[in-house]
C-alpha cells in the first residue's frame, strides 16, 4: 500500500468544504462570480439504481442523494433504465428523443420526467429489457438476467449517444458521470466514435465487474481490436468496469482508504496493474460517500419514537419494539444488528458464529437481509438454536432497517472489504455503535473506541475481541452515552462529497480541453 504513488484522493479531501463556506481552490474552479461557465455545468449521472424507484444496495441511496446534492453547482440530470418499478411510478412518460439500434442493441425510446424535487431524469423505454419482475440485475430468486451484457451496453450507449449531442433534447451534457459496471462501457462507445465528452467513472464495489464471453464482442458493437490487455479484455473475457477504468478520463471510488486498498495485489481483483497506474497519473480519486438528511432520529416517522442525544428514552423505546417485532424476550442486555445483503464481503459467516458468545455474554441479536442461501439458512438456523435471543427475518425493508439502527445499541459489520459502506454511517447517526473491520469505508468513518469498534483481521478471534469491548462500554452508561453522542455528531453530510466530486469534475473537463 505504502509503494502507492501521490493520490489525488487527498488533494480532493482539502476541497472537503461546505458550499457554504466553499474553499478557496472550489471557488476559483467557479469563477468570480461563483458559478460555474455554460460549458462546464451539465452532468449526466448513469446509473442502474435510485432509491427513487429500486435499490439493490448502497448505490441506490447515492444514486438518489448526490444528483441532488450537486444541483446546488451543476446541472445535473440521471438516466436510468426503465424498469418495472420506473415506469409502474411514471405510466405516461414523455417521449422526448428516440434512440437508433445499433450493432445488436435494440431502438429504444428516451422518456423524461421531473421528480417531485425537480430533478430530470431521463428513463430508457426498453420494455423487452427492462420490463420484468425482480431486481434490476437478476430475477426473484437472484439469477441475474441472461442478457445483461446486452442490457447495460443498451444503457451505456445511450449515455454515449445522449452525450453525442445529436439528439433534439435541447441539453447536452458536458460530462457523464458513470457508475460500477452496468453504466461503464458508456466512455469506451465514446472513445470508439470519437465523441470528445469527458467521462468521470465511479467505483462502488471493484468485485463486481461485468465479465463476458468474448463471443459478445460483435453484438456489443466492442470493436477487435479493443480486444486486448490494454483494452476491455480481462483474463480472455470482456470486462465491463475495465472499460470503463481505461476509457474514463478520472476514476473514483468510494473512500479514500478504498482507492488505496484497490491498488494492493490482494485487493485489486486483478485490477490492480491498471488502478496503479491510473493513481500515478492523479487519475483515481477516493471521495467518501455521505449520507442524506432522513437520516435523523429526530424526525424519522419509521420510527415508534423519537430521540436525540439529549434524550435517550425514545432509543430504549425503538429498542423495545425491535425486540416485540423480532420475537426476543425482554432484556436489559446489548442488542446487536446485522442489516446486510447476504454475501461473502460482508462477512455474515464472522457475525453467525460470533452469536453463540453474544448470547452467553447476555445479548440478543437482530439480522434483516437477503443474499446467498447457505447464510440465509445459517441465519434461519441460528434464530432456532436461540429462540428469544437470535431474531432473523429474510427480505429487504427500508423501514425495518430504520427500526432497527435506531432500536440496536450496536451494529455488526465485520466485511472482508467494504468501498464505503452506508450502514455504519446510518447507525452512527442513529446512536448504534458500529463494530467493524478496520477496512475501506469503515476504516475512514469509525473512530475506534470514540464512535465504534475496529478490529484488523477478519477472523473471529479479532471480531470477539471487538465485540468484547462493546460488552464491556455498555456496561457503563455513561461511557455507552458518551460514544453514542460523539457517533451521533459525526457528520456524513452529502455536501462533503459534492465538493470532492466538483474538483474532479472541474479537472476531467479541463484536461479533456487541454487533450
Ligand atoms: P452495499 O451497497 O454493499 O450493500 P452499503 O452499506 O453501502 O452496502 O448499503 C447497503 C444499503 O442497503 C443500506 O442502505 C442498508 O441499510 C440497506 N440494506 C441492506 N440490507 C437490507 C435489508 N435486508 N433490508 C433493508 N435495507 C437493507
Ligand atoms: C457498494 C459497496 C458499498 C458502498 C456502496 C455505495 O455497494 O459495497 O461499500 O457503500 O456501493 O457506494
Amino acid at each position: 500500500m505504502n509503494a502507492v504513488p501521490s493520490f489525488a484522493g487527498a488533494r480532493s479531501a482539502t476541497v472537503g468544504a461546505h458550499f457554504g463556506g466553499l474553499d478557496e481552490a472550489l471557488a476559483a474552479k467557479l469563477g468570480s462570480r461563483g458559478e460555474l461557465p455554460d460549458a462546464a455545468r451539465k452532468i449526466l449521472y448513469v446509473t442502474s439504481e435510485m432509491t427513487d424507484f429500486v435499490k439493490a444496495g448502497g448505490l441506490g441511496d447515492v444514486s438518489a442523494a448526490l444528483p441532488r446534492s450537486l444541483g446546488r453547482l451543476y446541472d445535473v440530470r440521471v438516466l436510468i433504465p426503465g424498469y418495472r418499478q420506473v415506469t409502474a411510478l411514471h405510466p405516461d412518460i414523455e417521449v422526448v428523443a428516440r434512440l437508433e439500434a445499433a450493432f445488436g442493441l435494440p431502438a429504444c425510446d428516451l422518456g423524461r420526467v421531473r421528480s417531485p424535487d425537480g430533478l430530470t431524469i431521463y428513463i430508457i423505454l426498453c420494455p423487452e429489457l427492462y420490463d420484468r419482475e425482480g431486481s434490476p440485475y437478476g430475477d426473484a430468486h437472484g439469477v441475474d438476467w441472461a442478457d445483461n451484457d446486452i442490457r447495460f451496453a443498451r444503457l451505456g450507449l445511450a449515455a454515449a449517444q445522449l452525450a453525442s449531442g445529436r439528439h433534439d433534447l435541447g441539453w447536452t451534457p458536458n460530462l457523464l458521470h458513470l457508475n460500477d459496471w452496468p453504466s461503464a462501457l458508456a466512455s469506451a462507445y465514446v472513445a470508439w466514435k470519437g465523441w470528445r465528452v469527458p467521462s468521470v467513472l465511479t467505483i462502488h464495489n471493484l468485485a463486481y465487474q461485468g465479465l463476458f464471453d468474448r463471443t459478445r464482442l460483435s453484438p456489443l458493437g466492442v470493436p477487435d481490436t479493443a480486444f486486448q490487455i490494454d483494452g476491455v479484455e480481462f483474463y480472455g473475457k470482456l470486462s465491463f468496469l475495465k472499460a470503463g477504468i481505461v476509457y474514463a478520463s478520472h476514476v473514483t471510488t468510494v473512500s479514500e482508504t478504498y482507492a488505496q486498498e484497490i491498488t494492493t495485489p490482494e485487493m485489486g481483483c486483478g485490477l490492480d496493474g491498471l488502478l496503479r497506474r491510473r493513481a500515478a497519473e492523479g487519475r483515481l480519486t477516493g471521495i467518501l460517500n455521505g449520507i442524506d438528511e432522513s437520516w435523523d432520529p429526530r424526525t424519522d416517522g419509521h420510527l415508534g419514537a423519537s430521540f436525540s442525544p439529549e434524550d435517550w428514552r425514545g432509543k430504549a423505546a425503538n429498542a423495545d419494539e425491535v425486540r416485540k417485532e423480532f420475537g426476543l424476550a425482554v432484556s436489559r442486555g446489548p442488542l446487536f444488528a446485522v442489516v446486510s445483503r447476504l454475501v461473502h464481503q460482508k462477512g455474515v459467516d464472522l457475525a453467525i458464529e460470533s452469536t453463540e458468545s453474544i448470547v452467553r455474554q447476555g445479548g440478543q441479536v437482530v439480522v434483516t437481509g437477503r443474499g446467498e442461501a447457505p447464510l440465509e439458512n445459517g441465519l434461519l438456523q441460528l434464530a432456532q438454536r436461540y429462540p428469544g435471543q437470535v431474531g432473523v427475518r429474510i427480505g429487504y425493508e427500508e423501514s425495518t432497517a430504520r427500526r432497527m439502527f435506531a432500536g440496536s445499541d450496536f451494529l455488526l459489520m465485520p466485511s472482508r472489504f467494504e468501498p464505503c459502506g452506508l450502514s455504519q454511517m446510518y447507525a452512527q447517526s442513529f446512536g448504534s455503535l458500529p463494530i467493524a473491520r478496520e477496512t475501506g469505508g469503515l476504516a475512514d468513518t469509525i473512530e475506534d473506541g470514540v464512535t465504534g469498534f475496529l478490529f484488523r483481521d477478519p477472523a473471529l478471534y479479532a471480531l470477539l475481541g471487538a465485540i468484547y469491548r462493546a460488552v464491556d462500554a455498555f456496561k457503563s452508561r455513561r461511557k455507552l452515552n458518551t460514544m453514542r453522542r460523539a457517533a451521533m455528531s459525526r457528520n456524513f453530510q452529502w455536501t462533503r462529497s459534492a465538493a470532492g466530486y466538483a474538483d474532479v469534475y472541474g479537472r476531467a473537463m479541463s484536461d479533456r480541453v487541454a487533450a
